[in-house]
């Protein structure tokens, strides 16, 4: 169902267009109506300033990790950012869970499953997609994918039981420009302490929000499934899980991880 009153995204509008008062990031944002992938639309424009930010009011072809679909209705908050840091592509992929702190931390009680959901209530309430690619000169940069149910009222059956929005949690609407304001500072906050300390700094408050730590897991790889234990997370960002065949670190690009009895 599409809840697609343009008139509710008004200030949205307006705080894009306005003279920005924000910091890097989102000194310039780009607002649309419509497009397939925000995620595609920074690509496209990766000549652009680093800090540069692109909102759709809905995406026909949203994008999520491991090459699923991700279902966005003008309820949701559909941004991403566009970013050029002077790092290694192998600091770059930690961006995802450099991302997944800074969003988790200004949503009310919100968690992490590892590497890159957002879970409030053990159902997941956004999602983070980190695509790496090379501009025409041969640079290194960075798109952001930030997905989060914000004023969603409903899901689709199949998805009803793992799936959640702020306004579900809360009863109320959440002002979207409020809050995309509140979530750049918090990124542009995180990034900076990552670019300027590392990741290992972040670690330990990682490790606090993520709801996969010590627990029971299954391990979707392209190799198969394989129930395991997750006992840590690495300074490089892999998940460290105990199965029969023992102990393996793995990269978030490689799998994907359920709860033994269900989405968690
Ligand atoms: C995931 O849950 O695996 C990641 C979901 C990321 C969705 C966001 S919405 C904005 C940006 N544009 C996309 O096409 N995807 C990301």
């Amino acid at each position: 169902m599409l809840d697609c009153d343009h008139n509710k995204d008004q200030n949205l509008r307006i705080f894009c267009n306005s003279v920005s008062e924000n910091g890097y990031m989102g000194k310039k944002i780009y607002h649309f109506s419509e497009v397939e992938s925000t995620n595609n639309e920074a690509k496209k424009n990766s000549h652009l300033q680093s800090g540069t930010v692109f909102i759709a009011d809905r995406q026909t072809k949203g994008k999520a990790r491991l090459g699923r679909q991700w279902i966005s209705d003008c309820g949701g908050l559909s941004m991403s950012v566009l970013l050029k840091p002077d790092i290694t592509p192998e600091k770059a992929g930690l961006l995802t869970l450099v991302c997944g702190l800074a969003a988790s931390s200004v949503i009310d009680r919100c968690m992490i499953k590892w590497p890159n959901d957002l879970v409030l209530e053990n159902k997941k309430i956004g999602g983070i997609l980190c695509e790496m690619s090379k501009d025409d000169e041969g640079k290194m940069y960075v798109v952001l994918g930030i997905g989060i149910n914000l004023n969603t009222k409903s899901f689709p059956a199949d998805i009803a039981n793992k799936a959640t929005s702020v306004f579900l949690n809360t009863g109320m609407n959440t002002d979207k420009s409020v809050f995309v304001s509140k979530l750049l500072e918090s990124l542009e906050k995180y990034y900076q302490i990552f670019l300027n300390k590392g990741f290992d700094v972040l670690l330990d408050e990682y490790k606090g929000k993520c709801v996969t730590l010590n627990k029971e897991v299954v391990v979707h790889t392209e190799n198969g499934i394989e129930e395991a234990f997750a006992t840590d997370i690495l300074p490089t960002g892999e998940l460290v899980v105990k199965c029969l065949s023992g102990v393996k670190n793995i990269t978030s690009g490689e799998a994907s991880v359920r709860g033994v009895f269900g989405y968690i």
